[in-house]
């Protein structure tokens, strides 16, 4: 693939690094900066031909397949129209937008421009992740009932995102993009999210946007979604997953205390991982931060999905959602209220509804627990059908 990347900061050469990296055959051949200098020296690293500070220049040459956006959050509408206007497939890191009216705008002009599009939301396509999802999928957990996901870390890298007209949001927007579709994955992208509630504060950092948040989605189907997200967790990059359904569990810890540990007294220490907070004492490396963090396996689905001619698994309309369940977070806390998500476009099932939570025991009752206790009695515990009654019985 023949790509023009737009940006060349922190997500930009993370990109090319998965892009062009293990002997790969897709290639950058164009790339826009701000500025001159970073134009030019990503060209010199990473080998590419053209470079421009004119972003309608980078994406409109003849060369380019699709265009990769990385850039700041108030920059991506932009970019996505001008790639609408030159009818350039398109590809945008996360958030969509800054909010759902934005990137409703986006994914209409793309859908209007009959525009290959595609979201980067790298979090779904982690090794881990995606081996938990398959279980999830196969019904190893049984019914789907809560799924939560958590990113804290001390902040992030550069000015703009601390700047709310720029970013869009504090970390809610920044982070819970990620956790929001991650829940929403493990418990059913068909499954309309129905409402949110959100604690969120500003506890460390001075700014206007908040830095600390914890919020709960409702899925029409009974199902909760959890997100855990912070500016101002100390310690490095926490990103973890927990989900439960009512015939299994699944714990994932992406980043931190993964199975590697490390000492150093910080003699020759370098760079250890994303957000590490030190380089000596006892830290926890990753081994390959471009595979664990899901780049590989989701450039290698957005280009594969553009060859067949068919939606790679992560859309604008998944960016969408997104967008608009984190909408809802915001004004909840606000209103320290349940919020409804205002989906004017919703492509899901539509009227389902609870799952029953009575298991049938025998004629009589349904089952409540049955449990083999230290002293080797097997137990079960009943309620009534007839009276609600609820008894025990000893088995054995
Ligand atoms: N895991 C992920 O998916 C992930 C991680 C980090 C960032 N991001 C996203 O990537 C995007 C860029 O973030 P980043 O971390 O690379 O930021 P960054 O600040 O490191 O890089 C941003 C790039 O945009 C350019 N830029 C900045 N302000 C500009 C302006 N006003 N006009 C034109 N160009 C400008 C910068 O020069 C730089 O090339 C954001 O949308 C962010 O949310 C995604």
């Amino acid at each position: 693939m023949n790509i023009a990347m737009l940006g060349s900061g922190f997500i930009g050469r993370f990109y090319a690094d998965s892009l062009q990296g293990y002997r790969s055959r897709d290639k950058i051949v164009s790339i826009y900066s701000r500025r001159e200098e970073s134009a030019k020296k990503f060209a010199a690293d990473y080998k590419v031909a053209f470079s421009t500070t004119n972003m309608e220049e980078a994406i409109n040459r003849p060369e380019v397949e699709v265009v990769c956006i990385s850039l700041p959050n108030n920059l991506h509408e932009e970019a996505v129209m001008l790639c609408c206007k030159h009818k350039k497939a398109v590809i945008t890191t996360k958030p969509l937008g800054r909010n759902a009216a934005e990137a409703k705008r986006m994914l209409e002009a793309v859908e209007k421009a009959g525009i290959f599009n595609g979201y980067l939301e790298d979090l779904v396509y982690t090794p881990k992740f995606l081996k938990a999802h398959e279980s999830v999928k196969n019904g190893a957990l049984g019914r789907i009932l809560w799924a939560k996901s958590r990113e804290t870390h001390p902040g992030p890298h550069s000015d703009w995102f601390w700047d709310i007209e720029q970013a869009g949001g504090g970390c809610i927007l920044d982070l819970g993009c990620h956790c929001v579709e991650i829940t929403r994955t493990y418990i059913g992208k068909d499954i309309k999210p129905v409402e949110v509630m959100c604690w969120a504060d500003t506890q460390v950092k001075p700014i206007d946007a908040e830095d600390h948040a914890i919020g709960l989605v409702k899925y029409e189907n009974g199902a909760i979604g959890q997100f855990e997200v912070s500016w101002t967790f100390r310690g490095g990059l926490d990103l973890r997953d927990e989900v439960m359904g009512t015939e299994g569990t699944i714990w994932v810890n992406s980043f931190l205390r993964t199975g590697f540990e490390m000492f150093t007294t910080g003699k020759g220490a370098d760079y250890v991982a994303e957000k590490a907070e030190s380089n000596s004492g006892w830290l926890f490396p990753v081994g390959d931060e471009l595979n664990e963090l899901g780049y590989n396996h989701m450039f290698a689905d957005m280009f594969n999905a553009m060859e067949q001619g068919v939606n790679p698994k992560e859309t604008f309309y998944d960016g969408y959602v997104v967008n608009a369940i984190l909408d809802a977070a915001y004004k909840s806390a606000k209103t320290k209220q349940w919020e409804p998500v205002q989906l004017d476009i919703w492509r899901g099932r539509t009227g389902v509804t609870k799952d029953s939570h009575l298991q049938e025991y025998d004629a009589e009752n349904y089952l409540v627990k049955e449990e083999v206790t230290h002293y080797g009695a097997k137990k079960v515990i009943l309620k009534s059908k007839m009276t609600g009654k609820i008894s025990e019985k000893t088995l054995s």
